[in-house]
């Protein structure tokens, strides 16, 4: 495998871009590609099958473009493919879950942790598994927020709304006194302020992003295949719907422009 080869990275649509924020800066040698299920997303209220079939599609994709290791950037695809897909492929992969579980049972001391995330995520019961997994003394509360991805894609980032929609499906986890919170959800970093000042100071917030690229750096070194080469770093873009939606909100997200956006057939994989 050539180290230069891009690193595939899918979502559901533009929520990935969170996790691709964080590998350039953690990875800033790496060429990228990056899809984007504009056309299916959400995925966060699909079934197991419907997810795993989009996925596989994605990553059929994506190999075709030579990739040599895949981040699955969605939290529902990582609670119900990943496994799956694991099993299927030849190239390293690696999803946001277990990275996020990982980073909040090492910053939590009162052993008692919040995770949100799309229905589907929560449903999976993946991230109190893999939690209990790290420590069973955690006690987890979760608690789906399908809103907040229809609020973050409108933008609606510092608005009353939000506000509201973090007041109706927080309130129970303020009281349950958890000491971290898992943003178990691509988008919600981004409104990461408005959850942070209703939950208050002494709840950290777990963005899985960070880890997940720590986990990447680590898996890649692991297996020689980091880029050294040192040139500027090649990012590609693919989506199945919507161009000058996505380039909108990946010129809000990312630090460098997005100035080509390619649709793809994805049902065609
Ligand atoms: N990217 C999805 C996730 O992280 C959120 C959007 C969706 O429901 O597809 O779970």
């Amino acid at each position: 495998m050539d180290t230069q080869s891009p690193i595939g990275v899918f979502d559901s649509g533009v929520g990935g871009l969170t996790v691709v924020k964080e590998i350039m800066r953690q990875l800033p040698g790496e060429n990228m590609i990056y899809f984007g299920d504009t056309a299916r997303v959400p995925y966060g209220s699909k079934s197991k099958k419907t997810v795993l079939k989009y996925s596989r599609q994605i990553v059929h994709f994506l190999r075709q473009k030579e990739v040599k290791a895949i981040v699955v950037a969605c939290n529902t695809a990582s609670a119900l493919a990943l496994d799956d897909i694991r099993e299927e492929i030849d190239i390293p992969i690696i999803g946001v879950v277990e990275p996020g579980a990982r980073m909040a049972a090492e910053s939590t001391k009162t052993n008692s942790i919040g995770i949100i995330g799309t229905e589907s995520t929560i449903k999976s019961g993946i991230y109190s598994k893999f939690l209990r997994k790290l420590n069973a003394d955690i006690t987890v509360v979760a608690r789906a927020c399908p809103l907040f991805v229809p609020l973050v894609e409108e933008g609606l980032l510092e608005d009353r709304i939000t506000e509201d929609v973090i007041e109706r499906y927080l309130h129970e986890l303020k009281e349950y006194g958890i000491d971290s919170l898992i943003l178990g959800c691509t988008h919600y970093p981004l409104i990461r302020n408005a959850i942070k000042r209703y939950m208050g100071g002494e709840v950290t917030l777990i963005n899985p992003a960070y880890e997940t690229a720590k986990s990447l750096k680590a898996m890649l070194a692991e297996q020689g295949l980091l880029n050294g080469a040192g040139n500027a770093a090649c990012y590609d873009y693919y989506v199945s719907d919507g161009v000058d939606k996505f380039s909108s909100f990946a010129d809000r997200v990312l630090p460098c422009h997005v100035d080509q956006v390619t649709v793809v057939d994805i049902e065609s994989y």
